[in-house]
């Protein structure tokens, strides 16, 4: 077994050390596709103005000087469309089928990315906080209709070595033949061993369980996320609620 991937654990502290980033854009292209359409699109930041702006989306310390480098993996159902006749009917390229195939294949590609990264020595962290504001992002990266920003990555050489983070029991997380029979109370002893990694993060500790973790997320910021509907449409995906 790969220990190299049961060892993953997020990077968000780099060198400053030159990379083959083209490799890893490489790894994006070559991920499996849903359908083979390819639906989505891979964009690299290097220009410091721009990644300043996404950094005062994101509001993470991560992106803060020249850490590292930042990917936006973007869902693409634009090519598709270009490509039919015209006058078709693009019905099967805006909705959720499509969308979703479109979110597959934009996460398959950045986690292959990860994974890769950190096989040949480097490491990473997903950025989920673009989706703080996604239309600026939409504005900032210049997107087409049917295209959506959903997922940053950071990658670079590793400037830190954190503790891996405990999972939750495979008795609550992995069935065999159906929904795990593992009882929720099961979260208790795994509560102790979160709030033991956290105590024990140094700098950065901190009294946290995965209950309390969970709970704070019922009250944390949601920024403009509550638009993303509103955004998805009006970049003309079309994702009826029946
Ligand atoms: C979809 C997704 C979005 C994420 N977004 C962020 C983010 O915005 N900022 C961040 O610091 N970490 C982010 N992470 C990393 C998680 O916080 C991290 O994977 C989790 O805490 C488990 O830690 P580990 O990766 O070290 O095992 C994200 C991870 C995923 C899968």
């Amino acid at each position: 077994m790969d220990t190299i991937a049961l060892n993953h654990r997020s990077i968000r502290r780099f060198k400053a050390a030159s990379v083959d980033y083209q490799a890893l854009e490489d790894v994006a292209r070559a991920t499996a596709s849903s359908e083979f359409l390819q639906s989505f699109t891979l964009i690299r930041v290097t220009d410091k103005a721009l990644r300043e702006q996404i950094a005062a989306i994101s509001g993470s310390a991560v992106l803060q000087g020249d850490n590292g480098e930042l990917f936006v993996f973007v869902v693409d159902c634009a090519r598709d469309i270009a490509l039919a006749p015209t006058g078709s009917d693009v019905h099967n390229f805006t909705n959720w089928n499509a969308f979703l195939a479109g979110c597959f294949d934009a996460t398959l590609a950045a986690q292959n990315v990860l994974a890769c990264a950190e096989r040949s020595g480097l490491g990473g962290v997903f950025l989920g906080s673009i989706l703080n504001d996604p239309q600026r992002m939409i504005d900032l990266l210049h997107l087409p209709r049917h295209t959506f920003p959903l997922l940053g990555l950071m990658v670079g050489v590793p400037d830190e070595a954190p503790q891996p983070k405990p999972r939750l029991p495979r008795a609550l997380t992995v069935g065999e033949n159906g929904y795990p029979q593992g009882d929720v109370a099961q979260v208790r002893a795994y509560d102790t061993a979160v709030a033991h990694y956290y105590a024990n993060r140094g700098a950065d500790a901190r009294d946290e369980s995965f209950t309390s973790l969970v709970q704070r997320h019922l009250t944390a910021a949601v920024h403009h996320r509550d638009e993303i509907g509103a955004i998805l449409a009006r970049q003309g995906f079309v994702l009826p609620q029946d």
